[in-house]
């Protein structure tokens, strides 16, 4: 076994040294704005050694809440020129649709209601702080059911939304988008890193050619949903908005707020999962909205049901399957599919965070020795690997981002092999 307190000491590092003050960067370079999701990801890893600051992370990435609701994708705090699309290409401060930070016009896997209660189990203290997140978390669902809903599926707008930028579940809807009038521009994210390890041209081109069009439409979401030309139910938003919503009922019960309309959401929510069950790929699976299409991939978000507490055992049966397809589990996709490439973003490589809520709600689900195995898979990825934004599935090879915010986070949070987690 590895000295794990240098782990440990390295995961806080990597925390500190990506903090910006009031909020993390999931990276230097590649990512230096606040992402939601990422963001977190790092207020978990926080509240293992500073849960004052793990607290300040989320009223940060809250005080970018939208007057309808929505919390964004990106919160861009200060400019930064080494990335791209930046605020002035979303446009949406200048519509005037913002808070008080310019910021991106979609928003993320809605995982915050989640984390906060787990950073108040760490901070039985912080109850005042809970209590002025609750109604905010309250507005942030309430945004998603009236938004972002399909027969209670959660559903994406924009391949960002989801968090897996290029998965082969959006190629389908994707290639429904004419990119025309796009025009040029420049990436950068190509300059941080290898090609190979980053999504297409063609995806980028549809990528900027719905912004384009948000703010053409000026990020008003009763005039995108009159036309949508790309719209998504997605595992990942159903899946983690469905264990949000779970905990944002106990965060109530504890504050002694009203939950109805939150077990409403919850019911509709289940109701919605069923709604992502694809009997031909026998697994939890992307429904394109405008065709009715199922996307046939099984991904890694396919195997978020547990955390959303819905145990099937056809997802153990093919976790078994894709566990023995490539040695270092959860593959993005499937190794054996058609599309199966270890090296590119979402289309292959294994995401530790993933590995973590799918390893969580394994455990929660009583699936204790599958969550095991998959606990040693991850922190022998990062033992060996360093900790990478992903990594290759076949060989653990690091790719993408190094010196990860997130992949910090989850060695605190639920790899380190301290508090008898052998
Ligand atoms: C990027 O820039 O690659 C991000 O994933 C968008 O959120």
């Amino acid at each position: 076994m590895a000295d794990t307190r240098t782990f440990d000491e390295e995961a806080r590092a990597i925390l500190t040294g990506n903090d910006r003050g009031r909020y993390t960067v999931p990276t230097d370079g590649l990512y230096p704005y606040q992402w939601n999701w990422d963001s977190v990801f790092a207020a978990w890893g926080f509240a293992d050694f500073d849960v004052d600051r793990a607290w300040t992370e989320i009223e940060t990435l809250f005080s970018g809440q939208w007057p309808n609701g929505m919390v964004p994708h990106i919160l861009f705090h200060k400019s930064d020129p080494g990335y791209f699309p930046g605020p002035d290409v979303w446009g949406c401060f200048e519509a005037g649709v913002t808070g008080p930070v310019p910021s991106s016009g979609i928003s993320q896997p809605p995982i915050a209601a989640t984390f906060i209660r787990r950073i108040f189990e760490a901070d039985p203290d912080g109850k005042e702080r809970l209590r002025s997140l609750f109604p905010r978390i309250v507005e942030f669902h309430r945004w998603f059911m009236t938004w972002r809903t399909d027969q209670g599926a959660v559903c994406i707008t924009h391949p960002w939304e989801s968090g897996r930028d290029n998965a082969p579940d959006w190629d389908g809807a994707m290639s429904a988008i004419d990119p025309v009038g796009v025009g040029e521009y420049k990436r950068r994210d190509t300059s941080h890193v290898d090609p190979m390890m980053r999504p297409t041209k063609e995806d980028y081109d549809r990528y900027i050619w719905l912004v384009q069009r948000g703010r053409r439409l000026g990020w008003d979401e009763a005039k995108l949903a009159e036309d949508r030309p790309f719209m998504v139910a997605d595992p990942t938003m159903t899946f983690t908005l469905l264990r949000s919503n779970r905990d944002l009922a106990e965060i109530a019960d504890v504050l002694g707020e009203d939950r109805d309309e939150i077990d409403a959401w919850t019911e509709e929510l289940e109701a919605g999962a069923l709604t992502l069950w694809n009997d031909v790929l026998e697994s939890y699976d992307s429904r394109d909205v405008v065709t009715g299409e199922f996307a046939q991939s099984l991904s890694n978000a396919s195997f978020l049901s547990w955390w959303a507490g819905i145990d099937n055992p056809r997802m153990l049966n093919q976790l078994e399957r894709v566990s023995d397809a490539a040695p270092f589990a959860v593959a993005s996709y499937d190794p054996e599919g058609p599309k199966f490439n270890p090296q590119r973003y979402w289309r292959g490589p294994v995401w530790g965070i993933m590995n973590t809520m799918i390893g969580i709600g394994l455990e929660d689900c009583g699936h204790i020795e599958e969550a095991e195995r998959l606990r040693a898979t991850t922190r022998r990825l990062i033992e060996e690997n360093g900790f990478a934004e992903y990594f290759d599935p076949m060989t653990g090879a690091p790719a993408g981002g190094s010196r990860f915010t997130w992949t910090a986070a989850i060695w605190l949070g639920w790899l380190s092999p301290r508090d008898g987690r052998e």
